[in-house]
């Protein structure tokens, strides 16, 4: 008996079934984003919204008590983590997670092939992939705009870390197509515990509640399907090893992120990951991403 619409994202796949799903990726990709302007790393569709959200601000009702906080604290945490309202503590904390996301995406910008220079459809597949997510880290600074926060800077990780990120996508596809399929799961389980908290925090803020869920809606959409495209770069013993990485992975990167345990439950979040399957995914978001083939029933 079952009423589940989806199968788990651990789910097997065949060669020919992945090679069927990254056309039929490429298909939604093209339609999703729109005409892709490499230029600017943007995407006209996207472009359009992020100018539709600009373009029709909403405030807070109150704002911020002590904007000071979120400056001494968004780049490295300097208070101690309990000494800071939750409101605080929330942005610094997407700050911190759209701040890794920003990194990882320049580095491997400036290293995969531009559209032009692409063999393969999966490189063009990539290519885009990137764009979308440069789009992801304005939709952040969006979110921060629409709480005050007008000074927020992009600042680059230490030396060393800025390295490792850049040497990251080099590697062989063998490498990284599992940490990279995990990084995008770890996003979509982070962005729904994020909605969540969204309620708890802005109860008092209804139109900044709803205008931050918009926004992010728009990245976990995206999210969603990043999640079942990385996932059909790998193969059956990949997608075991994957599974596996779940928790090592989520547990290294929240613990780097002093704000988390703050605000989130991260066992649940680990749970979340393992056991993902697209069925908790709300329909409205369903319709306008991609889920592969033999994740569904
Ligand atoms: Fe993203
Ligand atoms: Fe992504």
């Amino acid at each position: 008996m079952t009423s589940a619409h989806y199968r788990s994202i651990f789910s097997p796949s065949t060669a020919q079934q992945r090679k069927e799903n990254f056309d039929s990726y490429w298909e939604f990709t093209q339609q999703h984003g729109g005409e892709f302007l490499e230029e600017d790393r943007d995407l006209v569709v996207k472009r359009t919204k992020l100018e539709y959200f600009q373009n029709n601000p909403v405030k807070l009702r109150t704002p911020l008590a002590n904007p000071e906080a979120f400056y001494r604290n968004y780049v490295e945490m300097h208070d101690k983590p309990e000494s800071l309202d939750k409101m605080t503590l929330m942005l610094t904390g997407i700050y911190k997670f759209a701040r890794h996301e920003w990194v990882g995406i320049k580095g491997a910008w400036d290293v995969t092939p531009s559209m032009a220079n692409c063999i393969n459809l999966e490189d063009r597949i990539s290519r885009i992939h990137l764009a979308e997510e440069f789009c992801h880290v304005r939709l952040f600074d969006e979110m921060l705009k629409t709480c005050g926060l007008d000074n927020v800077e992009w600042v680059p990780l230490s030396p060393w870390k800025e390295k490792m990120y850049e040497q990251f996508p080099k590697f062989p596809g063998l490498l990284i197509d599992t940490p990279a399929f995990v990084t995008e799961l770890m996003g979509v389980t982070f962005y729904f515990h994020l909605h969540r908290l969204f309620d708890d925090v802005l109860a008092d803020e209804p139109e900044v509640r709803d205008r931050l869920k918009e926004l992010l809606d728009e990245i976990t959409i995206d999210e969603i399907a990043h999640v079942g495209q990385r996932r059909n770069f790998i193969g059956n013993v990949e997608i075991k090893v994957s599974k596996w990485l779940v928790k090592p992975f989520y547990t290294l990167f929240f613990n780097d992120i002093p704000e988390v345990a703050h605000l989130f439950d991260l066992k649940k979040m680990i749970q979340d990951g393992e056991e993902f399957d697209f069925n908790a995914v709300p329909d409205y978001m369903i319709a306008k991403s991609w889920i592969p083939s033999y994740c569904k029933n």
